[in-house]
């Protein structure tokens, strides 16, 4: 019977060891010392065939009684230590839920691109579909077709640039958009073409780059009146019913009759100020019926058909409207003038 006691001396001496252990390392190797291969427990058994055969059962279970015992204590151990480790990392990495969030500025668009858009939009809504063309343009499609001709004082009026590929140009205006439609669809014909353009000019109202909206409508029947009616409607939708509208006869080579559209001075109401040079009115659009030179330029029937066109440019609609006083400040890309236009 001296096993037994050694077992039971065994318990108690452990049990306490293990009670004062508290962390992972030191209780694998209690563990092992135990329960390991050559450990206090597993010799016991290993010696139990040298046990005289009365007690072998009695001291055989009670040795199998303790290895449980201390399987199910340093299982519940290893719980409470691993416990103990992850609420200590929690308190470490505790979030202080009253730190300020860092702000991440959302971007918003230009307010050219979003006038772009709207402009566009009020023309699609009345039924035109949208048409591009390309930046670097035929000079032909932007001069020729148009009806002006190479020595014609008219392309004086727009400073080009050339670039060093013969019989191309950075297009001065969206124009050329008209010729490419007509030359590829049959009217009836209602297309408006956004884009940018150049020209060399940049002074506080021109800047090299910036953007025309065009307009061509054909079909049979097309008359000045429906000129006058959808320019109506499309400046009343983008200043207000009550602008005050006023067609000048002007001249532009690729439509006849033409006239420029001035709007009343959306600053001073028609009084007179600097914005408006004391007229009291805006200019605001080119148009016109097309040119029948346009027309043949493109195989279109003159006798047929008759067209109205219009090209304005986004940049001053953009600073009219929101009355900015200088056209490099669309381009600077200041954010403290950028995000003034946040959500208009
Ligand atoms: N292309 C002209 C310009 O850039 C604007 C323009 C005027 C377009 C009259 C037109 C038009 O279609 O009919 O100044």
């Amino acid at each position: 019977m001296e096993l037994k006691k050694e077992l039971e001396a065994l318990k108690g001496d452990y049990e306490k060891k293990f009670e004062e252990i508290n962390n992972l390392q030191e209780l694998q190797k209690l563990k092992a010392e135990l329960l390991g291969k050559k450990g206090k427990i597993t010799q016991v058994l290993k010696n139990l065939k040298n046990v005289p055969p009365e007690e072998r059962k009695e001291i055989g279970k009670l040795a199998n009684q303790i290895k449980q015992f201390f399987e199910d204590l340093i299982k519940a151990k290893e719980q409470s230590i691993k416990d103990k480790l992850l609420e200590e990392e929690l308190k470490k990495s505790q979030i202080d839920i009253t730190l300020p969030p860092f702000w991440i500025e959302a971007g918003a668009p230009h307010v050219v691109k979003e006038t772009l858009k709207e402009i566009t939009d009020i023309f699609v809504t009345m039924g035109f579909s949208v048409a591009e063309g390309p930046e670097v343009e035929r000079e032909e499609y932007n001069f020729d077709m148009l009806n002006i001709p190479k020595d014609h004082p008219a392309r004086d009026m727009q400073d080009t640039f050339f670039i060093n590929k013969e019989g191309y140009v950075l297009r001065t205006h969206t124009s050329p958009v008209q010729i490419r439609t007509m030359l590829t669809k049959k009217p009836p014909i209602a297309i408006v073409a956004p884009g940018r353009v150049y020209r060399k000019d940049a002074d506080p109202t021109h800047s090299p780059m910036f953007h025309q909206i065009e307009g061509l409508f054909v079909d049979e029947n097309v008359t000045f009146k429906d000129l006058k009616g959808i320019l109506k409607k499309f400046l009343e939708t983008v200043f207000g019913e009550n602008i005050s509208i006023r067609l000048r006869p002007s001249y532009f080579p690729f439509t006849e009759p033409s006239v420029e559209v001035d709007i009343g001075c959306t600053v001073c109401g028609g009084e007179g100020c600097r914005v408006c040079k004391s007229t009291g009115w805006l200019e605001i659009l080119g148009a016109g019926m097309v040119d029948p030179n346009v027309f043949e330029a493109v195989g279109i029937d003159t006798e047929k058909y008759t067209g109205f066109a219009f090209g304005l440019g986004i940049e001053r609609i953009a600073m009219l409207k929101y009355r900015i006083p200088d056209i490099r400040l669309l381009f600077t890309n200041d954010l403290r003038f950028n995000t003034q236009f946040k959500g208009i």
